[in-house]
């Protein structure tokens, strides 16, 4: 299994590192078998599994369950869990038994949203002894006060405010930084700039890894066709097919035959 001080290794050495997330337990089987370097129990659970509009939805409960039921299934990769929102905006103890249940459930990272108002939190963390990634640029938890699922830092200065939280989060003890939705120049700054590890989605070819929400790059999300997605798999098809190929075996009494039969 990767640690922390392996990913500082692997940036140091110009080794990119690959991160997809994950919300159950096959899916964590299949993961734990592959070349994937680590995995994200990431917020996203709340769209990706409950068809929620946003991560907004995301809660404590939510998160425990799924990282528990991924943990079952991944032995072998470092696996990071997603602070829902607020749970570090609340207060401290709210935070402190929300990170004591992630940790618990099988998580060995957390990942919090954003710098400002965060640092001190982030801080008392790492002294504790939990390792913290930190989240940059599209931060989907303030959707509504962005605007939409849109891109950040396209102007000097909001790149500029971007690359200073980067800073400020190295300085405050995360072991890396995820950057969502910045044009490739301004993580290219951060990532050369920083001595952690940048992990990219939407952010170019720059950062130290990239990650990919396991259903998009699967295929699995048909009408979900952002730039920054690469379908590795035409999931959707493939499974809808098998789907209709059982179906149409049993409406025609093909299935099952003799020798599926006891
Ligand atoms: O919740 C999530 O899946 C994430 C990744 C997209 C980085 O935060």
């Amino acid at each position: 299994m990767k640690t922390i001080q392996d990913f500082q290794i692997m940036k140091n050495e110009k080794k990119k590192i690959s991160l997809v997330t994950c919300y159950d337990y096959w899916s964590a089987r299949i993961i734990d078998e592959s070349d994937i370097d680590a995995v994200l129990v990431g917020d996203s659970a709340a769209m990706v599994m409950h068809g929620f509009e946003t991560t907004v939805n995301a809660e404590l409960e939510m998160m425990c369950y799924h990282i528990e039921a991924v943990k079952r299934g991944l032995k072998n990769k470092f696996l990071i869990g997603d602070l829902p929102f607020l749970a570090h905006r609340k207060n401290l103890s709210y935070l402190m038994e929300s990170v004591d249940r992630f940790m618990k459930a099988g998580a060995q990272a957390v990942k919090i949203e954003g710098a400002d108002g965060n640092l001190e939190m982030i801080e008392h963390l790492v002294k504790s002894g939990v390792p913290v990634m930190g989240h940059l640029g599209l931060t989907p938890q303030s959707v509504h006060q962005l605007g939409g699922f849109k891109l950040q830092g396209k102007d000097e200065l909001a790149a500029k405010k971007i690359f200073q939280d980067s800073l400020l989060l190295q300085q405050a003890g995360c072991f890396s930084i995820v950057l969502e939705m910045i044009p490739a120049e301004a993580a290219k700054k951060i990532t050369d700039e920083l001595e952690i590890p940048t992990i990219g989605i939407g952010a170019g070819t720059f950062t130290s890894g990239q990650v990919l929400v396991l259903q998009d790059l699967l295929g699995l999300n048909k009408n979900f066709n952002p730039k920054f997605v690469r379908k590795y798999l035409d999931g959707y098809d493939l499974i809808q097919g098998a789907l209709n190929n059982f179906n149409k075996d049993v409406k025609e009494n093909k299935f099952p035959q003799p020798n599926e039969s006891y």
